[in-house]
């Protein structure tokens, strides 16, 4: 089948890492890449399954032969239940037309509008916190980060019009993704269709999603039509998706494909990006002269302003530490593609995938990998100034994965983390409670396992 055998678990170690791959996919995978190699091949029976970890063999299959590979696989397969034929899930011409409808949406101009909305809802949270920290009570930052992240995707993509429901749909998003990641450990669980109490509690959430973006887009449907325009005071990425004309057609997206993107939109650009600062946080927690340096320099770029959009080009600092955390904890962990047909991957030697193999990538194993990182499990900001960027293969560093499936909201989530870094860092330092260290889970997204309770202590 290959030019070389690839290596892999067989026969009886086969079967009990198949086990461990339902407790923790995450850590069987790293530990397969250190046992066998940048290619691991798992035969299982009718699929063949690949794990690559090589950063010329990663560049092969997303961005130079992305058109043999397809989302075609169990994860997409399964987040499509949620997200319909939204960007993440959707292929082929389909895909094209929606992302190029989408796409100026996320343009770097329109992204610093989103500016004082994303450190509106972080300062209201840093008063929130100012009179938490009186008390001397802990505080779970993974719940803090999500809510914080959830408020501002949902104000980027419907303005004001959901701020009734935040918290009733912030649950719905959080039961629809506890959900998927149900169905991917237990894969021979009944269909949805079954009306199980888990069943029913996904359909019931989805159902509350599904309302609440349907009624607003109903009602800026309506006001387009009466008014004849779009509020001109009301700038949000829904307003933009409604004006979206197919350039050749001119045709713009029906409600269905609307209603998908909105929800992928949703879904795709909240956990990602708490999860990667909730890894921050931690990290920060646990290497205090990187904290110190981080403090330094929001003291003398920003002071005790608030953070603003001008600011983050004279933020380096800031900059790199996000950019290590989500080397070491890259939220979306696990990218998947189906192989359409045979394709040979040559770097250096050369390996035969047959056509619908099943293509693993983990952006967490590539950027541990150490050939292309030094000592790799240290958190090191100073990999990221722009000489050590430029000095590296390309795809070795995938957070937002690669070629034109690269993710759409990349430069809108590193603004928006940098803002909230900066924001909070300039006036709390979070301490661990409990021991480190904090171990990983691969849900959805990387998420701390048992949360992450912090002690937020005021600075001055
Ligand atoms: C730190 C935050 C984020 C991370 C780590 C992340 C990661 C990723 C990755 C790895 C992919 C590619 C998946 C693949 O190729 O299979 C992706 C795609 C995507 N992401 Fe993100 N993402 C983040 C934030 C966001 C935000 C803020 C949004 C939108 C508001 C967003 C929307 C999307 C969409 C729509 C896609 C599909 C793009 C396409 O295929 O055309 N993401 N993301």
């Amino acid at each position: 089948m290959s030019s070389l055998p690839i290596p892999g678990p067989r026969g009886r170690t086969l079967l009990k890492d198949l086990q461990q791959m339902q407790i923790n996919p995450l850590f069987l995978l790293y530990k397969n890449s250190q046992e066998y190699g940048d290619f691991v091949y798992y035969p299982l029976g009718l699929l063949n399954v690949f794990l690559i970890n090589h950063s010329e063999a990663i560049q092969h299959i997303l961005s130079l032969n992305h058109r043999n590979y397809s989302k075609d696989t169990f994860q997409y397969n399964l987040l499509s239940s949620i997200t319909g034929k939204g960007l993440l899930t959707s292929e082929g011409e389909f895909w094209l037309r929606q992302r190029r409808l989408v796409q100026p949406a996320f343009h770097r101009n329109r992204i610093t509008a989103f500016s004082d909305l994303i450190t509106g809802a972080t300062q209201s949270m840093l008063e929130r916190w100012e009179r938490v920290s009186n008390t001397g009570q802990p505080l779970d930052i993974d719940a803090e980060m999500m809510q914080l992240t959830l408020a501002i995707v949902g104000k980027a993509l419907f303005g004001t019009d959901l701020t009734d429901q935040a918290s009733e749909l912030s649950r719905a998003a959080l039961t629809v993704l506890d959900y998927i990641v149900h169905r991917a450990r237990h894969p021979i669980s009944l269909p949805p269709g079954f009306p199980t109490t888990r069943n029913r509690e996904f359909k019931s959430a989805l159902n509350k999603l599904d309302k609440a973006v349907i009624t607003i887009i109903n009602h800026r449907r309506t006001s387009e039509k009466n008014g004849g325009s779009l509020a001109k005071d009301r700038e949000d990425l829904l307003d933009r998706l409604l004006e979206a004309r197919d350039e050749q057609s001119g045709v713009g997206m029906t409600d269905r494909q609307l209603r998908d993107e909105v929800i992928t939109l949703l879904i795709a650009g909240h956990e990602t990006v708490a999860s990667a600062l909730i890894w921050t946080w931690y990290l920060l927690s646990q290497n205090p002269p990187a904290a110190d340096r981080l403090r330094l320099e929001l003291a003398q770029v920003v002071g005790g302003r608030v953070p603003a959009a001008d600011d983050l080009p004279n933020l380096p600092y800031t900059r790199m530490v996000f950019e290590e955390a989500l080397r070491l904890y890259p939220p979306a962990w696990m990218i998947s593609r189906k192989a359409l047909a045979e394709d040979k991957i040559d770097c250096g030697e050369t390996f035969i995938i047959p056509a619908n193999a099943l293509v693993i990538i983990s952006p967490y194993i590539i950027h541990r990998h150490p050939t292309y990182w030094e000592s790799p499990d240290i958190f090191n900001p100073e990999r990221f100034t722009l000489d050590k960027i430029s000095g590296r293969p390309h795809f070795s560093f995938i957070p937002f994965g690669g070629g034109p499936r690269l993710c759409i909201g990349d430069s809108f989530a590193r603004f928006e983390a940098q803002l909230i870094i900066a924001s909070i860092a300039q006036r709390f330092r979070l301490e661990l409670l409990g021991n480190p260290p904090i171990e990983p889970e691969p849900l959805v997204t990387l998420r701390p396992k048992h949360g992450l309770s912090m002690r937020i202590l005021p600075i001055n």
